[in-house]
């Protein structure tokens, strides 16, 4: 299979890839029609279909979502939940992506600042790097050990670890320096941080994996991936959306061996 960048129906294209060939995928589809992406159509099912198909035994899908709001949630991120788990995928995580900045504000109830990340695995996940932050108490300190019947505090000094596992809830700056600094990526009305998928693409594939993206879009994930010698396939329905990817993926550079 071809790597790089392509336009076309990411249904049409994945019933042309290999079965079980895709270590992980990180995309985000149109939200309930949130945005106008140029009158593209979105048919759920066979997207998710498909991409059982591909994915590797142990391969990973991160799906970003979220509602529309309008009055209540649609829930329509749930329903889509329940579906891949129907169809076999394993809901391995269901991630939080808090928005640090612009959150959504409402009247009548608490401003929405997230959207869902559910991780589907095709059974166990094969590979997990678990990303690290810095704990606030470290170093050594007298910590209490054995407290025994007498009730005293019998204390030793131990080492407290300088980092441990991050949460499930990402927080991400959005916008202009926290998405990306890429002023090209803006001609796209909807663009995830280039950290989010970095930040999945090192939990859940090691170099030379290869990573796909449905809906490209923009074209983040592939980015991210080629920036960490990962293998990339990303598809668009949009001509132009595809032109924005390559531009901010290339620029002006002849792209790698086998990279179009
Ligand atoms: C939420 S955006 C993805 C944005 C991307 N994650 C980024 O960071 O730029 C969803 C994308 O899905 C694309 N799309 C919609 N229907 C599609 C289809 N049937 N096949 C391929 N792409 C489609 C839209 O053109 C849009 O670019």
């Amino acid at each position: 299979m071809e790597e790089g960048f392509f336009v076309d129906d990411c249904v049409a294209f994945m019933s042309r890839m290999d079965e079980k060939s895709i270590d992980l995928t990180v995309t985000s589809p149109p939200y309930d029609n949130l945005r106008n992406y140029k009158g593209y159509s979105f048919d759920f099912e066979n997207i998710a279909k498909h991409l059982y198909r591909v994915t590797k035994e142990g391969g990973v899908v991160v799906w970003v979502v979220g509602d529309k709001i309008n009055g209540g949630r649609t829930l329509t991120s749930f329903r889509q939940g329940l579906f891949f788990q129907d169809m076999g995928f394993l809901m391995h995580d269901v991630m939080i992506y808090q928005k640090k900045n612009t959150p959504f504000m409402r009247s009548n109830a608490y401003t929405n600042c997230y959207e869902f990340m559910f991780v589907l695995s095709r059974g166990k996940p094969n590979t997990f790097n678990p990303l690290k932050v810095e704990t606030v108490r470290h170093g050594m300190e007298m910590l209490t050990h054995n407290k025994g019947a007498d009730g005293v505090n019998k204390k030793v000094l131990k080492e407290l670890k300088k980092e441990k596992t991050r949460t499930n809830i990402w927080p991400y700056a959005v916008g202009y320096g926290g998405t990306t600094t890429d002023k090209i990526a803006f001609d796209h009305p909807a663009v995830f941080p280039e950290k989010l998928a970095e930040d999945h693409i090192l939990s859940w594939t090691n170099p030379g994996d290869l990573v796909f993206d449905p809906m490209c879009g923009s074209g983040t994930t592939g980015k991210m991936a080629l920036k960490h010698n990962r293998r990339f396939i990303g598809v668009d329905i949009s001509k132009a959306y595809v032109a924005i990817a390559k531009e901010r993926v290339f620029g002006g550079q002849i792209p790698m061996a086998g990279v179009v």
